[in-house]
C-alpha cells in the first residue's frame, strides 16, 4: 500500500527544470521572484534569504539596531512552538519570554501578553502555529503605545488570510519559512517582510552581508530539490521510507548558519508561485473536511476556525485527550497508508529547563497541547479517497 507522506509541496517535472536551469540564471532572478512575492503577499516590502530562521534571526538584529533603549533585550513568544526559534533570539544576544498558548485557539494567549511585557521588552513574536491565524491586532495596539516592535512568525502559514489580510502582513515585520515541509517549499528558504518603506536601507545592508552561495552548493541544492521532487510522491516515499526518514528533523537543532537565497531556488519558487493558489485552496478545504471529522467529539478539542478567516493549515491540529487512542488513531491510519505527526511533543519551558527556573508549571496548556497534539496531513496530495478513509476510522473508533 502508498504511503502518504506528513508534509511536502509536490513539484511538477517543469518546475525542477526551472530549477536546474536556474543554476546557470543571475541574482535578477531573486528579484523577479520577490516582486513575484510581494504581489502574491501584497506587501510593499519584502526579501529572500536562506530560512525562516535567519529571517527571524535579521529582524531581531534589525529591532537591536533602531532600538531606542539598549536595555530592550527581551523578545516575547509562545511557550509551546518551533524549539529553533530560541537560536535566532540567542543569537542575536536577546532573552527569550514565555507567554502560555491558548486551548481555543492553539495559539499565544493573547490576554496574557501584557503581563509578560516589562520596561526590558524589546519585541513581541506571535507564531501562526500549524498554519492557524493567531489574532495580531490587539497586539498592535498593546505594542504601539509601549514602543516595542511586533513581528509575526508567519513560518507555517504562508497562504492564510484573516480578515482579509495574508498572515504575516498584519503586524509591521513578519517572516514566513519555505523549508520543505512548509505550506509551500523551494527545498529551504525564508522571507522576511516590513511595511515601513523608511527601513529599506537598513534591511537591504543586512540582507546584502549575508555570504552569496557558490556554485557547487548551488548544484547541491539542485540535487537535493530533484531528490525532495521523488521523496514527496507517496509511490517514492513508500520505497524509500527508511531512506527518506535519515532526512527527517528528529533531533533539536542546535545552531543554525545563515546565507544568501540563490537563483535556483528563486526559479524554481518563480514557477511554483503559479500553483500558489490551487496548492493553498487544496489545504483550506483539506482542513476544513477535518474541522467536520473531528469537531463535535467528546474525545477532541479541534482548534478554533473563525468563520472570517482562511486557513491554510500546514497540518491539522487536534488535541485527542485520551493518548491511548491518541495511539490507535495513529496507528490505524499509518495501516491504511496515512502517516500523521506528534510534532513538538514538549513546551518550550519543558525542552530548555533553564526558561524555568521555579521548576513549577508556569504554561499548563501549552505543556497539555504538547503533550496531547495529533496532527493529520493537509497538503495538496491529501485526496478525497485519504479523507475518507480518516472519517471511517473516527466513526468506528469514536
Ligand atoms: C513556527 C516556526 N517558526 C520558524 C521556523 C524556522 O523556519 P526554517 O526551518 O525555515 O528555518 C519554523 C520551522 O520549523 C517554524 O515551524
Amino acid at each position: 500500500m502508498l504511503r502518504l507522506p506528513t508534509a511536502g509541496t509536490p513539484y511538477r517535472p517543469a518546475e525542477v527544470s526551472r530549477a536546474i536551469l536556474g543554476l546557470f540564471e543571475s541574482k535578477t532572478v531573486i528579484q523577479v521572484f520577490q516582486e513575484q512575492l510581494k504581489k502574491y503577499l501584497t506587501v510593499k516590502n519584502l526579501a529572500l534569504v536562506n530560512s525562516g530562521t535567519t529571517a527571524c534571526y535579521l529582524l531581531l538584529e534589525f529591532f537591536k539596531k533602531i532600538r531606542a533603549d539598549s536595555l530592550r533585550d527581551e523578545v516575547i513568544l509562545p511557550a509551546y512552538t518551533a524549539p529553533s526559534l530560541l537560536l535566532p533570539i540567542r543569537a542575536a544576544n536577546l532573552r527569550p519570554v514565555l507567554v502560555d498558548i491558548d486551548l481555543q485557539t492553539f495559539n499565544l494567549a493573547i490576554d496574557q501578553v501584557s503581563d509578560a511585557i516589562t520596561s526590558r521588552t524589546l519585541a513581541i513574536m506571535p507564531v501562526h502555529m500549524f498554519g492557524l491565524p493567531c489574532e495580531v491586532e490587539p497586539l498592535i495596539r498593546l505594542t504601539e503605545a509601549e514602543d516595542i516592535f511586533l513581528f509575526e512568525d508567519a513560518a507555517s502559514s504562508l497562504g492564510t488570510r484573516l480578515h482579509g489580510k495574508m498572515s504575516g502582513t498584519v503586524a509591521p515585520f513578519g517572516f514566513y519559512s519555505l523549508n520543505r515541509g512548509k505550506n509551500i517549499s523551494t527545498l529551504a528558504g525564508g522571507i522576511i517582510t516590513w511595511r515601513d518603506t523608511h527601513y529599506n536601507e537598513i534591511m537591504d545592508k543586512l540582507v546584502k552581508a549575508l555570504s552569496p552561495v557558490g556554485f557547487v552548493a548551488q548544484k547541491i541544492i539542485t540535487l537535493k530539490i530533484i531528490g525532495l521532487s521523488l521523496a514527496v510522491k507517496p509511490l517514492f516515499y513508500t520505497l524509500l521510507t527508511p531512506l527518506i526518514a535519515k532526512y527527517k528533523y528528529t533531533t533539536l537543532h542546535t545552531h543554525f548558519e545563515s546565507f544568501a537565497y540563490t537563483p535556483t531556488q528563486a526559479a524554481l519558487g518563480k514557477a511554483l508561485w503559479r500553483s500558489a493558489n490551487v496548492l493553498t485552496m487544496r489545504r483550506i478545504i483539506n482542513g476544513k473536511i477535518l474541522l467536520n471529522i473531528f469537531g463535535n467529539r467528546a474525545d477532541f478539542i479541534v482548534p478554533l476556525v473563525k468563520p472570517e478567516w482562511e486557513v491554510a493549515f500546514n497540518q491539522f491540529p487536534l488535541i485527542v485527550k485520551d493518548l491511548s487512542l491518541r495511539a490507535e488513531i495513529q496507528r490505524r491510519l499509518l495501516a491504511a497508508g496515512i502517516e500523521t505527526s506528534l510534532l513538538y511533543e514538549r513546551p518550550l519551558h519543558h525542552i530548555f529547563p533553564e526558561l524555568n527556573p521555579t521548576g513549577s508549571e508556569p504554561f499548563p496548556q501549552a505543556t497539555y497541547l504538547a503533550e496531547h497534539l495529533l496532527l493529520i496531513p493537509t497538503h495538496a496530495q491529501v485526496r478525497q479517497s485519504h479523507l475518507a478513509i480518516i472519517q471511517d476510522i473516527i466513526d468506528s473508533l469514536c
